[in-house]
């Protein structure tokens, strides 16, 4: 297997090496059922460490790339289509320091999702980055600005795309947005015209739903299993405008959407003319493994790819992004225009500051550790007063957990029990709208805001109510 590893480069080793192999089956030149050196010889060829070989491979297993058989080694996964991705790109360089602060715990404890533990803002190195941006600005600064947003911030998320997502683009076509909520609306409103159906998850996130809705455009729900959206069961008829999808941690079930399915999705953007919508909300936050590839670097053309800061930094600053394919950048920006002229410009000089001088992959990296621990310690709860009884749904990722409770059925009833007992959990229900049959036992629980004893306390609630006997 020819790999070429640059130990000078600083590009993680792991990170490259699972590149190159991706490359390799991407271009065929790994061909389905074909073996993958055991990790002793490829650590021992390439002079590296077994771990980082490890990693690699258990990465490219996560995303469908590689299949682990016990006792038979690695071996690449069949089903697979020759297929051409950009090349990588160089990096930045990065240095910073943290700060925290603790918060009161509350009386009801609320598993809500998606919450950021607000307590470990990094609010010191976050004003000297607001305080050195605002010293170096230009005066123009304080004028309108494009509609596309701040330059210097869609050159440095172009960079952090590189070194973190191995995702190529070009400035020109990042869009700075109030937040993903904004980047979707205007989505929509772009293809509002056309009067066509948009595809989306389902279940899915009810607020984003409801913006696409908003647009009168026909939402059709599609599916979702354990490995994110069926693509087999995406029809010919209606062409959509675009399909939502989360590829990298589906919303809110938590799959990862396997290679196959990722190019099914592709050829069938393609056969039909649509776009791709690619939310990409949280997958810096996985806990096995480096973040999930893009669905956007197997087709730029076809991918409209939407990050946001509100997971990773805080959702007070709204700011997101959109990476537009070429032709919609023109039609997108009038509409920004004439919608709010450009996203708030000081805050975006901030975050670019922030960002290069390596307060967010920092806090990132904290951030990380500190949601690994608290959701493992969800799990421990959960094993100490519900054994044996409960199963945990998706990767480990993100800032909830979904939890699948065996003869438990998440009615009314069953709700305002546990409402009762001073604790909020979310069944997966309220996130359906098509078949809720199969998620009645499912609740969502988000841990990331709450405290160690807070998880404890909630949990120890959540399952006094569940043995309540109904009455
Ligand atoms: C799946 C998903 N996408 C997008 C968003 C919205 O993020 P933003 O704050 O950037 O509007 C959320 C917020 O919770 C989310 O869960």
């Amino acid at each position: 297997m020819w790999i070429n590893i640059d130990k000078k480069s600083d590009r993680p080793l792991m990170r490259q090496l699972y590149d190159q192999i991706k490359h390799l089956i991407l271009d065929g030149r790994l061909a389905p059922t074909e073996k993958l050196p055991s990790t002793r010889q490829l650590a021992a060829d390439l002079g590296i460490s077994r771990s980082t070989i490890l990693n690699a491979y258990n990465q490219l297993i996560a995303e469908g790339y590689l299949q682990g058989n016990h006792g038979s080694g690695t071996v690449v996964a069949s089903g697979i289509d020759v297929f051409s991705i950009p090349p990588e790109i160089s990096v930045k360089k990065r240095q910073a320091t943290v700060a925290a602060k603790n918060q009161p715990a509350t009386a009801v404890i609320d598993f809500q999702s998606g919450v950021i533990d607000s307590s470990q803002f990094p609010l010191s190195e976050w004003k000297k980055a607001y305080q050195r941006s605002l010293d170096q600005v230009p005066e123009a600064a304080f004028r309108y600005h494009p509609s596309a947003g701040v330059l210097s911030l869609r050159q440095t998320i172009a960079d952090y795309l590189r070194r973190t997502r191995g995702l190529a683009c070009d400035p020109d076509q990042i869009m700075i947005v109030s937040g993903s909520t904004q980047g979707l609306a205007l989505i929509s409103a772009l293809f509002h015209d056309q009067q066509q159906a948009v595809l989306i998850e389902d279940p899915t996130h009810p607020g984003l739903r409801k913006i696409i809705e908003r647009s009168k455009l026909n939402l059709i729900g599609i599916a979702v299993d354990d490995q994110g959206l069926v693509t087999d069961l995406l029809a010919p008829q209606p062409a959509p405008a675009f399909i939502y999808t989360t590829p990298s941690h589906q919303y809110p079930l938590g799959g990862i959407l396997p290679i196959q399915r990722r190019q099914k999705l592709i050829q069938y953007a393609i056969a039909n003319d649509a776009y791709l919508l690619e939310d990409d909300y949280d997958s810096e936050f996985r806990f096995e493994g480096q973040p999930v590839s893009s669905l956007y670097e197997l087709s730029p053309d076809r991918v409209i790819y939407l990050g946001t800061f509100s997971k990773i930094l805080t959702p007070a600053i709204r700011l997101g992004y959109l990476i537009l394919p070429k032709p919609l950048i023109a039609p997108y920006l009038e509409l920004k225009k004439y919608s709010d002229v450009h996203t708030e410009a000081l805050t975006q000089y901030a975050l670019a500051e922030f960002i290069d001088s390596g307060g967010l992959e920092k806090h990132i990296w904290k951030m990380k550790k500190i949601y690994a621990k608290k959701r493992q310690h969800l799990i421990d709860e959960l094993s100490r007063c519900y054994p044996d009884k409960f199963e945990i749904k998706g990767h480990a990722a993100g800032l909830h957990m979904v939890v699948h409770f065996n003869g438990i059925v998440f009615d009314a009833p069953q709700i305002n029990r546990i409402n009762s007992r001073q604790v909020r959990v979310y069944p997966i229900n309220n996130y359906v709208f098509g078949n809720k049959t199969p998620y009645c036992s499912d609740i969502l629980l988000g841990y990331a805001h709450l405290t160690f004893a807070e998880i404890t306390t909630g949990i120890t609630r959540l399952c006094t109510a569940l043995r309540q006997p109904e009455s």
